[in-house]
């Protein structure tokens, strides 16, 4: 992860730099730090924590210079402290890194044996001294840095800068993102474009492999082996407005409350309500040519994957296998010449999910991806992209991109059964009516939230939690103990309500708080054994389900949330809510970070 900044410009950079900080702070908040040259000397500020830490230094002892890096960073190797903290300098150069470097402790050796000196116990401190080793060797800026570029493994976004060079930063791109940013006599780079967007929308993308020499006059790209290679300048769509939480204590809590809306314009993009049809959305393959859909993803984006298996196997009688990304880029799984990929992905730069991604492309079957950022690395290496039209999400945890991800999945799930002959139009109307409810459904779950947060006081005097379900609520009560324990830090597990006579139940006493997923739906008699099992044990059950289900649970449940009767397809969607509100009022009485959990960060670029 960690979000890195450069800029070569007309005036100080180093306020600039924050700002384009600010808007990278959601890949990583453990530090941040920023270095500048100037009259030929190098200086930076860096601070544990958050990028609020940085201000106040550059307040106290602010930095001149008209060129800078800056960083923000989510720890891989050492710990979050000022030591560790990018910048890292070596003689006459400074660096920040998005990545991880792979061989870093051979080459670490090799430079100790040559005499260097580590500061920190970063990966990226070695790139440094490597590049100061070839500059000392006699090489010029470009050349030391070509040279030690070419000794890296693994993963990396760099920029690099100079003492004795005003006018250059050398960047590098080898898997996370890099954008560069054209302006007028001067220049910018930076993991994404939003990062970049209050000075420029002009935008070059690099590739993987590609490295550039950044000058207030333009950028030369070049390849691995130095050739000099053109790719082409694209206008951003990112907005440079910031987002504000409104009148909301969180983004986390603003973001839920979006979800009508942002559910609703994302439908409409694949349904044509009036008509009661799916829209004809150009695909990269018909889904009645393919005998499997292989999907990958990770975390909640996986989980809507999960429930999206129950809808294109009901509707569209079509075989998904599905993977977290980080299992199956290395499962070597064989795909059959009639299968397609799709990809999930809120920031649309997992790196699990888009090395998946480049091993379909390996074993050439068409790609898809459902992302939230369409300027993203998986949304420009797909076929074809299903835009969720959620919106920037700041919150860590996925809310409203989840949701969305969910309405994208039910419209292809049923526009797949309608090109495979297995939704009849009538049905397909009845679908897309169905689908169209989802907005005022979900506007009825918000306002069970003063039920959610007296419950949620209760839930936050406990340590673990179960969450349960059946069909589409299982991958659902995964999804609920995920950001149960993301942002409150509570323990929680989320199973199949048939599994828990397999083990789990075993840890049912009276202390135990079994939340209960179960819309009035095909499995619901099938969930309530489950439940009488949970209560013959004295398990603490809180049941969701809807009126017809409220009725008819014989349960003594220590807490009933009662939703609406929703139809099935929109289940998944509408029962999001509750479970995102139960997370959030908890975490909120636990007092922990909402927005920003420890150890977390929104777009996970490190494998
Ligand atoms: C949890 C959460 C994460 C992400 C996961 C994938 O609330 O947000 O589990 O879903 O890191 O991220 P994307 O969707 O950006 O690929």
């Amino acid at each position: 992860m960690c979000g890195i900044v450069g800029i070569v410009g007309r005036g100080p950079v180093a306020p600039l730099i924050v700002d384009a900080l600010k808007r990278l702070e959601y890949r990583g908040y453990d530090s941040a730090g920023v270095a500048t040259i100037d009259d030929g000397q190098m200086e930076r500020r860096r601070a544990e924590g958050k990028l609020v830490n940085l201000e106040k230094k550059l307040q106290a002892e602010p930095l001149a210079g008209r060129i800078g890096i800056g960083h923000t960073r989510w720890a891989t190797h050492g710990v979050p402290n000022e030591t560790n903290a990018h910048p890292h300098f070596s003689t006459d150069v400074a660096i920040v890194h998005n990545g991880i470097i792979e061989n870093f402790a051979e080459l670490r050796a090799e430079l100790i044996a040559d005499g260097y000196v580590f500061a920190s116990q970063t990966d990226t401190e070695v790139v440094a001294h490597l590049i100061s080793r070839e500059l000392k060797r006699g090489s010029e800026p470009v050349e030391a840095a070509h040279k030690a570029i070419r000794r890296l493994e693994g993963a990396f976004a760099l920029a690099i800068i100079f003492p004795s060079h005003d006018d250059l930063i050398v960047a590098a791109r080898n898997g996370p993102p890099l954008a560069v940013g054209h302006g007028d006599g001067e220049m910018f780079l930076g993991s994404d474009a939003v990062a970049l967007s209050p000075f420029t929308d002009a935008i070059t993308y690099l590739e993987d492999g590609d490295w550039a020499a950044i000058q207030r006059n333009g950028v030369t790209i070049y390849d691995i082996d130095g050739r000099e290679i053109e790719r082409p300048q694209t206008k951003a769509r990112s907005t440079s407005f910031m987002v504000d939480k409104g009148n909301h204590r969180h983004f986390m809590e603003k973001e839920i409350h979006e979800q009508p809306e942002v559910i609703g314009h994302t439908l409409a993009h694949y349904l044509d309500f009036v008509e009661g049809r799916t829209r004809d959305i150009p695909l990269p393959f018909d889904f009645s040519q393919i005998d499997r859909l292989s999907i990958s993803a990770c975390g909640t984006a996986f989980l809507a994957g999960s429930v999206a298996r129950y809808w294109f196997e009901r509707y569209a009688r079509l075989p998904v296998d599905i993977d977290v990304g980080s299992e199956f880029r290395y499962r070597e799984m064989p795909i059959s010449p009639n299968s397609a990929a799709l990809f999930i992905s809120q920031s649309g730069e997992t790196a699990d999910t888009l090395a998946s991604l480049r091993y379909c492309r390996s074993q050439g079957v068409p790609i898809a991806a459902v992302v939230n950022v369409p300027e993203s690395t998986i949304a420009r290496e797909s076929d074809a992209i299903f835009p969720t039209l959620a919106g920037p999400e700041i919150g860590v945890a996925s809310t409203k991109a989840f949701t969305c991800q969910l309405a994208v999945l039910a419209a292809l799930a049923v526009r797949a059964g309608v090109q495979r002959g297995h939704v009849s139009p009538e049905q397909e109307r009845e679908l897309v009516r169905f689908l169209s409810e989802a907005p005022r459904f979900a506007t009825a779950a918000l306002k069970l939230d003063d039920q959610i947060e007296k419950l949620a006081r209760e839930l936050s005097q406990v340590k673990h939690a179960l969450y349960l379900g059946r069909g589409t609520s299982f991958p659902l009560a995964m999804e609920g103990a995920l950001k149960l324990k993301e942002i409150s830090y509570i323990h929680a597990e989320g199973y199949a309500a048939g599994e828990l006579k397999h083990g789990p139940i075993a840890l049912i006493d009276e202390n135990m708080p079994v939340i209960v997923i179960a819309p009035h739906d095909r499995n619901f008699d099938k969930t309530v054994s489950n439940m009488q099992e949970v209560a013959a044990r004295g398990g603490r059950i809180i049941l969701i389900t809807d009126t017809e289900g409220a009725r008819r649970a014989t349960i003594n449940a220590m807490e009933t949330i009662i939703l609406p009767d929703v139809p099935e397809i929109i289940a998944p969607i509408v029962y999001a809510l509750p479970i995102q509100m139960l997370a959030y009022f908890t975490a909120v009485f636990m007092g922990t970070d909402v927005d920003q959990p420890r150890n977390l960060a929104k777009s996970v670029t490190v494998e």
